[in-house]
């Protein structure tokens, strides 16, 4: 069996020189984004520059290099609009301009500048189903009187029962308690409620008022006008809301979990609203959107992505998925079939902000580690687009046992203590040195402690090894941009003993993955990379590789 490992040239990379030749490659007739490499930044996690423990703008333009040497075509930025921060940035106050935690808009240009002459497009995070309660809109709308035009941007309601002192309709907020706030109105005297899916601090907005349209089609020609790339649009299956807003047949009190027939999402009313920011977008040829759509029907799925509406969506089954040959094959094979009908382009991410790092749910340790290094070579032979997350490509583990006193996520206070929220998977990355920080800020400590025991996942000393995590990623993510054996939107299964599968792109590459307990036979072919090293003609459990 040949090297298990590919030794990334020194002229990997983009050429930074040559602006125009690294932004125009791609498929032919544009759409560079078919087959991209998207990295995630939660800036608030990814670098300070600032002193203040907090990840922000400065802190990207500083990293930029790294991700040019990781090999990523675009960034998701997750949202740096102005906010007073109830829900780590998706309550935004002023979505056209950037918050001073983050920096500014100048520090935004210059990432943008920079990335771009770094071969690397950028698209930025915006919320459109909700708006900070701090949003002038929404203190305009509590100042003002019942039926009044500024409460008409957003969705207050009388309540039930006896001086209307219940919720109008029995929704749950997404983060625990009623979806519904009661208002105290200019008079002094308890009055309407006001909608929230998620936290009382983001006031849904009602999408059947064109100057709630108008105000959102502003905000993206605002920032692709500065030269932003696309936009991944946050709940994009929400927005729209049924007619009367009827009680749920079943409450599902459950946190941040997802279900087809909720009426809080997927109102088919929501189409139309994407193809009016679809026709935005349209303006500025290379721009993509990519859409937050929790829907598990695929027919339901696939409507999002027609070809008048998003360019993407997220599709979460792999990253719902065990690893389990069967289920992950069924992951696979559902997610083309959702986008297949209508001549979309699949999706895969394995983790996000929202949920636990990989890593931890493989199995945690070791072994956890082992499985997501096979699964991110998985995830890299794929067609269609390709979304890690910040420390993705590191290996870092949830972090479960932060102080309780360091929580963010408002879910932690919503379920009255009781449920930690998302803050495990969003610590800071750690950057170089021994001990925490991590040269992840020059504050003594970061927003989030970073755990001790990650001395050894540092970018800086993964960089040094061939057998991290990191070199693993930069050698995958090259050998996707730049090997032939990659071409084709399809894929074919091979046969393959029970906890195992095998695929082949059209271009000749084949993948295969082993996630049962005993040695397996290497399919035919020439090793291009292995998730761990091989040793023989066996494919051992836990592990992944490429042939071709
Ligand atoms: C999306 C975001 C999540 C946020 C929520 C409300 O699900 O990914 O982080 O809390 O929307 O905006």
């Amino acid at each position: 069996m040949g090297s298990s490992v590919v030794v990334p040239t020194a002229s990997s990379g983009p050429d930074a020189s040559d602006e125009s030749t690294v932004l125009e490659s791609g498929p032919p007739g544009g759409q560079w984004w078919r087959s991209a490499v998207f990295y995630q930044v939660y800036p608030r996690s990814f670098a300070d520059s600032g002193g203040d423990g907090v990840g922000d703008l400065g802190g990207l333009l500083e990293r930029l290099g790294y991700l040019e040497l990781l090999g990523v075509d675009a960034l998701w930025i997750c949202p740096v609009m102005r906010s007073p921060m109830a829900d780590g940035g998706y309550d935004v106050s002023d979505p056209r301009d950037i918050d001073p935690l983050f920096g500014d808009i100048a520090v935004l240009d210059e990432v943008l500048e920079e990335a771009h002459d770094r071969g690397m497009r950028v698209t930025m995070d915006l919320v459109p189903n909700h708006t900070s309660d701090r949003h002038p809109w929404f203190t305009a709308a509590l100042r003002a009187a019942p039926g009044s035009p500024e409460r008409e941007r957003y969705i207050f309601r009388d309540g039930r029962g006896p001086k209307g002192a219940e919720p109008p309709n029995n929704w749950p907020s997404i983060f625990g308690g009623p979806a519904w706030t009661r208002v105290t109105e200019p008079n002094g005297k308890p009055g309407q409620w006001y909608l929230h899916i998620f936290a009382p601090e983001q006031p849904d907005l009602n999408w059947e008022n064109p100057e709630v349209v108008a105000d959102f089609e502003q905000t993206m020609r605002f920032w692709l006008n500065r030269g932003v790339d696309g936009f991944r649009i946050d709940v994009a299956h929400g927005m729209a809301k049924p007619p009367g807003l009827p009680d749920m047949d079943r409450v599902n009190t459950a946190m941040l979990v997802h279900d087809d027939n909720d009426p809080r999402f997927n109102d088919p009313g929501v189409h139309d609203i994407h193809r009016r920011l679809r026709k935005v977008l349209d303006e500025y040829p290379d721009a993509v959107s990519i859409g937050e759509v929790w829907v598990d029907d695929n027919v339901r799925f696939g409507e999002y992505v027609r070809s008048d509406e998003l360019h993407l969506a997220f599709n979460f089954r792999l990253a719902e998925t065990s690893f389990d040959a069967a289920k992950i094959r069924a992951a696979v094979d559902n997610s083309i079939e959702a986008v297949a009908a209508v001549g979309a382009v699949p999706t895969w991410t394995l983790s996000n902000h929202d949920i636990e790092r990989e890593v931890t749910r493989y199995g945690g340790g070791a072994v956890g580690l082992r499985r997501a290094r096979a699964m991110i070579l998985l995830e890299l032979a794929l067609p269609g687009a390709v979304f890690l997350y910040n420390g993705s490509e590191l290996g870092l583990p949830n972090v479960d046992d932060l102080p309780e006193d360091a929580l963010r996520d408002p879910t932690w206070e919503r379920s009255g203590h009781t449920e930690r929220g998302r803050d495990g998977c969003r610590v800071p990355i750690p950057w170089e040195g021994r001990q925490p920080p991590f040269g992840f800020t020059s504050a003594e400590q970061s927003w989030l402690p970073i755990p001790p025991q990650w001395a050894g996942l540092t970018v800086e000393s993964q960089l040094e090894r061939l057998d991290s995590m990191v070199s693993l990623c930069r050698m995958a993510i090259e050998l996707r941009s730049v090997r032939p054996e990659f071409a084709g939107d399809g894929l074919e299964w091979y046969g393959s003993p029970v906890g195992c599968l095998a695929f082949r792109r059209a271009g000749g590459l084949i993948c295969a993955v082993n996630t049962s307990s005993v040695p397996t036979p290497l399919p035919p072919g020439e090793v291009l990379l292995s998730s761990v090293p091989l040793d023989g003609a066996m494919l051992p459990p836990d592990t992944a590789v490429w042939l071709v």
